[in-house]
């Protein structure tokens, strides 16, 4: 690894023993990884906390069937479509579409975007995965 540095952590046992476990149950090869892993994340925490330039997924799950739900949806798509990089439509049974929209921008208008779609009429469930555009991460 280009320009690795080295530094010691100190931290008492039960601690220690609680991160050792949560290294085994996530799977990390060995603790550096661990904590590069938990840094980056603390780092992209903090893009959506600033309101930078981040990416990320919106999810929703809807009834189709619910009066111009898809008229509404995709009315508030092409309004953002700066915004969105691309769109899936699943459709999970006969009433019901799952829609995962990749977006990519700042962190006000990608939020706004969000409660548009979240407080649709016919909106079961919507999520926000907050990820970042990697720029900032080595
Ligand atoms: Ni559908």
């Amino acid at each position: 690894m280009d320009g690795l540095k080295r530094f010691g952590v100190s931290m008492n046992k039960e601690l220690l023993e609680k991160f050792d476990d949560f290294i085994k149950k996530k799977k990390y090869k060995n603790r550096s990884e661990a904590i590069r892993d938990i840094i980056r994340e603390k780092f992209v925490e903090q893009e959506w906390e600033k309101g930078e330039n981040v990416a990320g997924c919106i999810v929703i799950v809807y009834e189709h069937n619910i009066h111009e739900i898809v008229d509404k949806i995709i009315d508030i798509q092409h309004k953002f479509s700066k915004y969105i990089i691309s769109t899936q439509h699943i459709h999970m049974d006969e009433e019901n579409c799952m829609e995962i929209v990749a977006v990519k921008g700042i962190v006000e208008k990608i939020k706004e975007l969000y409660f548009y779609l979240k407080s649709l009429k016919g909106v079961k469930y919507s999520s926000i995965v907050k990820a970042t555009t990697g720029k900032k991460l080595k």
